[in-house]
């Protein structure tokens, strides 16, 4: 499989650090970033090319992961997807725009491209997923950050939002993916909390989901990535399993 990926930053790093680490048949061949040099040096580590424009690597790849940006998102996905070219989409965020998530919905499928949103810097999405559709009746998330994600000093927490999935995007676009990701596995406008706690210094996430199937709580307490502490480890990490699984016989836990 040949892979071109949009946005040469922490992420795609930690993904093609790893994926040529090791055999396999995912040939990262192409990188674009607006920042070329970033676009150079991980194609160096990659044996790959950096390329200019984007489109240049369209004719060449069966998949495009992006890891840049909500906005890029918006931009390059309908171009990708018109070519029928499947996409790996990290910046979840941008489908939290409704209009924008059902225009790509139908470019998809009438080119017949796939769309593949990782689990990200969560776990617990395969319970959502199973109890979607059988009464689940509440799910909702709190997410704890430290004041220095955020810039802030303070002593005491600091609930720094509550409210809907929807509304959440507007105020933190760039720290919406696993809110985004949790609506979208259920289908719902989940219920979301943002507290900036000094005692944390991890980006932790908690979900609840209540319904007739029972109850279940999962908490996530990551690891920032070196390069870019308000990234997730396992954000990546749960790309690079994806990855690795469209070329597996064997789908466990999905
Ligand atoms: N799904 C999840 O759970 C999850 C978790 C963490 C991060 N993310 C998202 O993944 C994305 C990448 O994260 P990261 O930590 O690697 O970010 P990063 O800032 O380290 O790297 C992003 C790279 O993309 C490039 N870029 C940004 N906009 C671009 C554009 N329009 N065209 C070309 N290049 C562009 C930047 O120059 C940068 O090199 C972000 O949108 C982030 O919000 C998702």
């Amino acid at each position: 499989m040949k892979v071109g990926i949009i946005g040469c930053g922490a992420i795609a790093n930690i993904i093609t650090t790893s994926i040529v680490s090791e055999e396999n048949d995912i040939d990262i061949a192409y990188f674009f970033d607006k920042d070329i040099e970033r676009a150079e040096n991980i194609a160096t580590l990659a044996g790959g090319v950096a390329v200019l424009d984007f489109e240049d690597m369209l004719n060449d790849v069966d998949l495009i992961l992006e890891c840049a940006s909500p906005d890029s998102v918006k931009y390059f996905a309908p171009i990708v997807l018109k070519r029928g070219i499947d996409m790996i989409i990290m910046s979840i965020g941008a489908f939290m725009d409704t209009d924008f998530y059902s225009d790509v919905l139908k470019i998809a499928k009438d080119n017949n491209a796939k769309i593949h949103l990782p689990s990200g810097a969560v776990v617990g999405l395969d319970g959502i997923k199973a109890v979607a559709k059988f009464g689940l009746k509440e799910v909702s998330l709190v997410t704890r950050k430290s004041p220095k994600s955020l810039g802030k000093d303070i002593d005491s927490e600091e609930v720094l939002f509550e409210g809907k999935a929807s509304e959440a995007v507007k105020e933190f676009p760039l720290n919406i993916n696993v809110a985004a990701t949790i609506s979208m596995a259920c289908n719902t406008d989940i219920d979301v909390k943002i507290i900036v706690d000094p005692n944390v210094d991890r980006n932790v996430h908690e979900i609840t989901a209540k319904g007739d199937f029972g109850e279940f709580k999962t908490i996530t307490m990551n690891y920032p990535c070196a390069a870019n502490p308000k990234t997730s480890m396992l954000a990546a990490l749960s790309a690079i399993r994806l990855l690795k699984s469209f070329n597996e016989t064997i789908s466990v836990g999905m």
